[in-house]
């Protein structure tokens, strides 16, 4: 091996080593992410379940646990780590929006992950004893949250489209397949299983209580987590089986996503300071914007999971590209995904044509809502 190939590949091993920030043509950033490890939802859970209320205080139903705390805030160290350059060490209102869903643990998620992405500067310390400063987080109230929660409570044609594939042959074939797992599971849980989201459910209480470490019922160690998670998961792949429901589902954050970044090539996006767009949500929106992408391989994604989507000026094509980052688990480096039929640095009017019909042009008409959703 003669020296330029040396150098070449100490090169190549160490930029893609390097977490960091190394390319200077980093525009803007959009991350949606799911929060941390949380307790057990009330709806969610079966009644044959050894752990009660109880078990789960003081925090109660559906909030994060110490651990979960420490997962969000990790994925805010993991954001600073590799944005470092690029974000400075200042925080100022215009660099950075986060929203979230109308949920206490996203909430909570937003802030721990602002927490460990913008610890005081120098200049901003305020109080000896507390390395943090308050950042802003923002929501629409559940209601009237069109864009991070779940369409199937305001969108008719998805929730319609939705229905038509819950109740089509190849979904009930799939279920007369598994008829044996879910009577089981109907058996010992005490909950009926007759849809795939009862089993979207149960998976997400026994994960939330594996992950507090509490020993499962015997019964679950021949179902769980394989069975059950394949079955929790071909619920979120129905939910983004084709064109329209991606569409409709995070087709709509994408085109938001998009508009923000071709404003940024243009200089017109306000604020122009705005480097950073978080969006605190749960796992629907960390799948559901992968589908948009076309990059979503049937799977459960896990607490404080995050896509990233970065813009890119590249100073060799003259052109703006698109990468994506997957942080599957938060204390793991982040996968680079690829669009199909583009490159780990995606041209930007590519990436918008390949993912063009994923994306709405009027929301509210291809919705077919009476209310105004934008
Ligand atoms: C579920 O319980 C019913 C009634 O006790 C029983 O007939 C059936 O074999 C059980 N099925 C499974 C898969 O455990
Ligand atoms: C569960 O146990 C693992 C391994 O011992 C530990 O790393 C983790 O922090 C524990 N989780 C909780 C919520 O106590
Ligand atoms: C979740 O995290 C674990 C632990 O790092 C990892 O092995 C697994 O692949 C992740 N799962 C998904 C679906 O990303
Ligand atoms: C979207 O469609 C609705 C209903 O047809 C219409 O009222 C609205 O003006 C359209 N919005 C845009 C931005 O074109």
């Amino acid at each position: 091996m003669n020296c330029a190939v040396k150098f070449l590949l100490f090169c190549t091993v160490f930029a893609s080593s390097q977490p960091t920030d190394n390319n200077e043509g980093l525009r803007l950033v959009s991350v949606f992410f799911r929060h941390g490890a949380r307790t057990p939802e009330a709806s969610d859970l079966y009644p044959n379940d050894p752990y009660k209320l109880d078990a789960f205080l003081p925090m109660g139903w559906g909030q994060l646990t110490n651990h979960g705390k420490r997962m969000a805030f990790t994925l805010g160290q993991v954001l600073r780590q590799r944005y470092d350059k690029f974000l400075d060490k200042t925080y100022t209102p215009e660099i950075i929006k986060a929203t979230s869903t109308d949920y206490d643990r996203t909430k909570m998620s937003a802030l721990l992950a602002l927490a460990g992405l913008f610890p005081p500067s120098k200049t901003q310390k305020w109080h000896d004893q507390l390395d943090w400063q308050p950042i802003p987080v923002d929501f629409d109230k559940s209601a009237m949250d069109f864009t991070l929660k779940r369409p199937n409570t305001y969108c008719p044609t998805y929730m319609k489209e939705l229905e038509r594939l819950l109740q089509s042959d190849d979904t009930l074939a799939f279920l007369k397949t598994h008829k044996e797992t879910l009577q089981f599971i109907s058996n010992h849980s005490g909950r009926p299983m007759n849809k795939l989201s009862d089993t979207f459910a149960i998976y997400q209480t026994l994960t939330a209580e594996k992950t507090l470490n509490f020993t499962l019922p015997e019964w679950t160690k021949d179902v769980y987590p394989e069975k059950i998670t394949m079955l929790a998961a071909k619920q979120c792949e129905i939910e983004n089986q084709n064109d329209l429901l991606k569409k409709l589902n995070g087709g709509r954050m994408l085109g938001k996503v998009i508009g923000n970044m071709v404003a940024k090539t243009e200089g017109s996006l306000q604020p122009h300071e705005r480097k950073m767009f978080l969006y605190s949500g749960h796992e629907n929106n960390v799948i559901n914007v992968l589908a948009a992408m076309n990059l979503f391989q049937t799977h459960f994604p896990n607490y404080s999971s995050a896509v990233i989507i970065e813009l890119h000026y590249l100073r060799s094509r003259q052109d703006y590209a698109v990468k994506i980052l997957y942080v599957k688990d938060v204390y793991q480096p982040p996968v680079e995904l690829t669009l199909p039929n583009c490159e780990e640095y995606c041209p930007l009017n590519k990436f918008i044509q390949l993912t063009e019909n994923h994306v709405p042009k009027n929301y509210t008409l291809e919705c077919d809502s009476i209310v105004n959703l934008d």
